[in-house]
């Protein structure tokens, strides 16, 4: 059974304390994004782990140089638990981020951060160019060790062949729900140490917590 992670991409602070403690008995991990930390500030993430005690993955997709993947990682991983990055810059760039949470995990075993590289985006437009890639994304993925992969729900096919690839990676992947993603066909492929992410499907429900019920039962 994998596990529930909350896509939390409202614009509102009020908003996202409310919805993430109404829904945290369901939920297993919040991921946050540009969205939310863009209308708030980064402390958000820290303010919404006290507020819930769940895990904080940011959503931000790094994607630059190693030297800046590095000041960027630095500044997240200070609050977060996790970190999303681009595996398409290369395997330097992804290793100046794992580097960081090395040496962050060196001072804090007990709570290791979790670096996740986005393999194949989840919307239409990631076939133009980053599903011709992707398979050679995963594979870096598994060579550098990093702990997760994004992978995409809205193609099962896919996620299969990625998760495979990856190898020892656990997968955290977007699409059911809003994006229209069959969760049964998911459910085939993804296990106990992977994650389904939904987002608007619960945020936008006019019951978020039952909403997050119903994916957690399904799961
Ligand atoms: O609202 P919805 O359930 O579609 O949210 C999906 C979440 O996953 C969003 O936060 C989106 O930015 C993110 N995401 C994605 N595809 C990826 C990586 C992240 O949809 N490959």
């Amino acid at each position: 059974m994998p596990k529930l992670m909350l896509a939390l991409d409202v614009l509102d602070e009020f908003e996202a304390i409310k919805i993430s403690e109404e829904t945290s008995e369901y939920v297993d991990c919040i991921k946050i994004g540009y969205p939310l930390v863009l209308a708030t500030d980064l402390g958000i993430v820290k303010r919404i782990k006290d507020k819930t005690g769940k895990e904080v993955i940011c959503d931000f997709k790094v994607a630059d140089i190693p030297s800046t993947n590095e000041k960027i990682a630095k500044l997240t991983l200070n609050y977060a638990d996790g970190i999303i990055c681009q595996g398409f810059v290369g395997p330097d760039s992804v290793k100046a981020i794992m580097d960081v949470a090395k040496e962050y995990n060196k001072k804090d075993p007990k709570n290791p951060k979790k670096v996740i590289m986005v393999t194949e985006m989840s919307h239409g437009g990631a076939t133009s160019f980053m599903q011709p890639i992707a398979n050679e994304i995963a594979k870096m993925a598994g060579d550098l060790k990093v702990n997760g992969i994004v992978a995409p729900s809205t193609r099962p096919a896919r996620l299969k062949e990625l998760k495979e690839i990856a190898n020892n990676a656990f997968v955290i992947s977007p699409g059911v729900g809003a994006q229209g993603g069959d969760l049964k066909e998911v459910l085939k492929v993804l296990d106990e140490n992977d994650y389904v992410i939904v987002g608007r499907a619960i945020y936008l429900n006019e019951n978020p917590k039952e909403s997050a019920k119903k994916y957690k039962e399904l799961l």
